[in-house]
């Protein structure tokens, strides 16, 4: 099956911001890619709970949100409300895992579990039963536009082997760097969501930036 690309709106021109959206739609991109960062969990602070609310009024794309912050729990309730289809939070966070992943399912969202490229992917098996995404950063998260850094891919390995002897139907999902030539590596891992920010957002033609990434 075709991978979904998320377009990662942290790499589009900002003060551009809903024209961007509608150009990413009409390029095929699948889903929009949200980044939260809170300055804590990671070295930089991006969007919150009312731009995503804006973000969401002004387009009918599926809201792939990547929260890179300390306390997710506390924030499901707020962003599943602004208009999340999926929200995704990190192991390393201080949240209780099941908790949070309860959370997100009890307000009808999707849930997905992240890890960073230092930790093991054996730390989402536990959860693998109860997510609907497992998210495989490929560069170390806080900033776009990082080189791939391609070990990670021995984890996108790992735990799509772990779904299939487990037979279970659960995206996985990387997010860094992702291009022409590190798009068909993830998917040869077994990643079938791709997030792409800089690539596709400062493509000369963004369809044809998109159809790089979808083989
Ligand atoms: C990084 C973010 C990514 C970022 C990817 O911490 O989670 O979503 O936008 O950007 P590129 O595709 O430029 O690496
Ligand atoms: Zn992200």
């Amino acid at each position: 099956m075709a991978n979904i690309i998320s377009a990662s709106i942290l790499g589009a021109k900002h003060t551009e911001l809903g024209n961007e959206i509608e150009k990413a739609r009409c390029s095929g991109a699948d889903w929009l890619h949200y980044d939260v960062m809170d300055g804590v969990f990671v070295d930089n602070i991006s969007f919150g709970v009312d731009l995503l609310r804006s973000v969401s009024r002004a387009t009918d794309m599926f809201l792939d949100v990547h929260l890179m912050i300390t306390n997710p729990l506390k924030f499901v309730q707020p962003f599943a409300a602004a208009g999340a289809d999926l929200i995704t939070f990190h192991a390393e966070s201080e949240s209780d895992i099941a908790a949070t992943i309860d959370k997100i399912h009890s307000l009808g969202k999707k849930a997905g579990l992240s890890i960073k490229p230092a930790t093991p992917a054996e730390a989402i098996f536990p959860y693998l039963d109860s997510i609907d995404l497992a998210l495989v950063m490929t560069v170390e998260p806080g900033f776009g536009g990082q080189g791939f850094i391609a070990e990670t891919l021995d984890k996108v390995r790992a735990i799509r082997r772990e779904l299939d002897r487990r037979g279970l139907d659960v995206h996985v999902q990387v997010d860094g760097g992702v291009n022409a030539e590190t798009a068909p590596l993830c998917s040869e891992a077994g990643a079938d969501v791709l997030v792409s920010g800089s690539y596709l957002f400062s493509a000369a033609d963004m369809a044809t930036a998109v159809k790089a990434l979808r083989f």
